[in-house]
């Protein structure tokens, strides 16, 4: 007999808060997974972590508008809620929360969260207001389910970076948890994005990763970091990719002086064909 169970589906918050309440009362505890959908394994490893962490499981599935710009692919961006709703049914998740744009911005956009420092560097330097539209979608997710605890993936470091600092601010009671990055054996991390790749541009796209690595190395080494970076950019660049940048950054605040700071992050944006592919990788310092 299988164990599988598909999760009830909840497209208002009304509807959720009465099943979360009643939940609630039942003195269970709640984990929450924010996602857009287009579940990929590293969507459903946040949820398996979330179910070892708390009772009840709820993943969200809702494409942001506010975080696309105006150019983005906000249309495109895949929505396939029955598949994803079948990737749930073998791990633990009791509800997805998948609701209407006008559910979420009922009087569309009059309050806005913002991260000013950390939403105009990297990534909120290249698509402006993109971390505005996170933090405030995330802070209403979050008030609506009001969770013991919620998931995020490390792949998106910057968000999880403004996220934590906006829980902290608002002093939002949730505990924030950070997992892994999922990746395809060929070290690519997994990407709802990566749909947009061929079959090409998907072996090219593994070529980040192992940038990422030989410049960690070199920093852990401490050899020949500049030079490393330099021709890794290079090497990226003239592989087919537009690089938004490539940079190596303190991992705890993002910022520039990273050589005396215990934990370093490397950080890459760049497009190849139609996606914009992103991803980092920590490394410690302290044993240099
Ligand atoms: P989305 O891109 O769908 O990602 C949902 C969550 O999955 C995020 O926490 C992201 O960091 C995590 N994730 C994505 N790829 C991953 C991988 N390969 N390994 C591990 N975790 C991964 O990020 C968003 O949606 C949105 O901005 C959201 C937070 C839902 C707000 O709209």
């Amino acid at each position: 007999m299988s164990s599988k169970r598909r999760p009830q589906i909840y497209n208002t918050v009304d509807d959720l808060r009465r099943f979360l309440n009643q939940t609630r009362q039942q003195g269970h505890t709640i984990g929450f997974v924010p996602t857009m959908g287009s579940l990929h394994q590293g969507h459903l490893d946040l949820v398996h972590k979330a179910s070892e962490l708390a009772d009840i499981v709820v993943v969200s599935i809702f494409v942001n508008p506010m975080q696309f710009g105006p150019h983005e692919d906000f249309d495109a961006y895949p929505r396939t809620l029955d598949s994803d709703c079948d990737a749930l049914s073998d791990y633990r998740c009791d509800a997805v929360f998948a609701p209407t744009v006008r559910e979420i911005y009922p009087k569309g956009v009059n309050t806005e969260i913002d991260v000013p420092g950390l939403s105009t560097i990297l990534c909120g330097h290249h698509r402006p207001g993109h971390f505005k539209g996170v933090a405030t979608v995330v802070t209403k997710l979050l008030n609506i389910v009001q969770p013991e605890v919620a998931v995020f993936g490390n792949k998106d470091y910057q968000q999880l970076q403004v996220i934590r600092t906006l829980v902290t601010d608002l002093l939002i009671p949730v505990e924030i948890v950070g997992a892994d990055t999922t990746r395809e054996r060929s070290g690519l991390a997994m990407s709802s994005r990566n749909a947009y790749l061929s079959a090409t541009e998907r072996e090219t796209a593994s070529l980040l990763y192992a940038s990422l690595q030989a410049i960690g190395d070199a920093l852990q080494n401490d050899h020949q970091v500049t030079a490393t970076l330099k021709h890794q950019r290079e090497h990226l660049a003239a592989a087919g990719f537009v690089i938004d940048y490539l940079e190596i950054r303190d991992a705890n605040d993002l910022s520039r002086s990273y050589v005396e700071s215990e934990t370093a992050v490397i950080l890459v944006a760049a497009k190849l064909g139609q996606a914009r592919l992103i991803d980092n990788l920590v490394v410690s310092l302290a044993s240099r």
